[in-house]
């Protein structure tokens, strides 16, 4: 009997050949709507010419790991049954990097235990280095700026010492998701009105809206989120119709550390942080936002953080010699990152 070639296609694949009913077939997309340049590949040109300069001899080290697959770390969920779930993730090779914090290249998807909440939050290990750095205390006034989908606020609450979490993100969506998050995580009674404040608005306006108030505030900008832009195509940021949104970002940025800095009491600490390795939107966001906030009155300063990235030095690869704050740099033997994050104290 003659193969019925009009209705399968054959697909050769590792020497192996897979027919595909004609009702799964995808129709190849018309040559008009794929985009002639993808944007990862965009993204990638544009970090060859820029990181190639920034990072010299780093960077194709650094561009391999950050084309390979990435690490991951599981934040333990203290208000999950913490011990059980820690021994759980130990059993599937984990390994603790920071008392709770658990690392691996791949993990399961969380599970409820018996308090109803999901044991872990998965995410990228140095994404907790800015909310560590930013070292709360017993009682204080926290704000996290731009807090969507919530992993660091997550990180924040696990501490257990905050008095008061204002929690804000401009995007609605998003901060529906956060909420989702916390819904999932955390007891309804650990997350009370009187104790965390869940706003969507303007990050940006927080210095009028709460000038000189809260003890720590974490300001974690959009960025260009390095990794994502090279390996995915939704929601990329080098998408064409996207430039002039890219090119704005150091302008937002600034201006939300600027109002991070407005909404911290003097005295009170302020941590910077992002996902890329653009100087761009790194030290020069920092040096920025210190000059305007100077000529509006407020003083700040950076903290040293060598000694706390000391403390991580087994984990992560820290970029050397950096000029102001910390950078995780991506290495194939430690793949994550990368993470930038500066600490600034605010004196008057
Ligand atoms: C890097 S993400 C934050 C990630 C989050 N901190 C976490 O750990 O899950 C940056 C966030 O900034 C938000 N954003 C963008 N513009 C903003 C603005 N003007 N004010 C406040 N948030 C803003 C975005 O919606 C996005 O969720």
């Amino acid at each position: 009997m003659a193969a019925r070639t009009d209705t399968r296609i054959l697909l050769r694949k590792l020497g192996t050949i897979y027919s595909i009913p004609r009702r799964n077939r995808m129709k190849a997309k018309w040559a008009t709507s794929q985009p002639k340049f993808p944007s990862t590949s965009l993204a990638l040109q544009n970090f060859d010419m820029v990181y190639g300069t920034q990072l010299g001899d780093l960077w194709p080290s650094v561009r391999v790991s950050m084309l390979s697959e990435q690490k991951y770390g599981a934040l333990i969920n203290n208000f999950s049954e913490a011990a059980e779930v820690m021994e759980e993730l130990q059993l599937q090779g984990a390994l603790d990097f920071v008392y709770n914090g658990m690392v691996k290249s791949r993990f399961k998807p969380a599970r409820p235990h018996n308090s109803g909440t999901l044991g872990y939050y998965l995410m990228d290990a140095a994404s907790l280095l800015p909310v560590l750095a930013l070292d709360v205390q017993e009682g204080h006034t926290v704000l996290d700026l731009c807090a969507a989908p919530g992993g660091k606020t997550l990180a924040l609450l696990q501490t257990q010492a905050i008095g008061h979490l204002a929690v804000n993100d401009f995007s609605a969506s998003r901060t529906s998701r956060l909420r989702r998050v916390l819904q999932s995580y955390v007891p309804r009674e650990y997350w009370s009105e009187d104790t965390v404040q869940i706003t969507s608005c303007d990050g940006r306006k927080f210095g009028e809206l709460e000038r000189d108030t809260f003890d720590r505030v974490l300001v974690d900008v959009p960025c260009t989120t390095d990794r994502h832009s090279l390996l995915e195509e939704d929601n990329n940021i080098f998408k064409k119709t996207r430039m002039k949104e890219r090119q704005k970002l150091p302008l937002l940025q600034a201006q939300l550390l600027v109002a991070g800095l407005e909404a911290a009491r003097p005295g009170g600490e302020v941590v910077y942080s992002t996902c890329t390795l653009s100087q761009l939107q790194n030290e020069y966001v920092v040096e920025q936002a210190l000059h305007v906030a100077q000529e509006a009155g407020i003083t700040a300063h950076v903290q040293d953080l060598r000694a706390f990235a000391r403390l991580f030095a087994a984990t992560f690869h820290f970029a050397p010699n950096p000029r102001l704050g910390e950078l995780v740099l991506p290495h194939l033997t430690a793949n994550f990152g990368p993470i930038y994050f500066c600490k600034l104290r605010r004196t008057s």
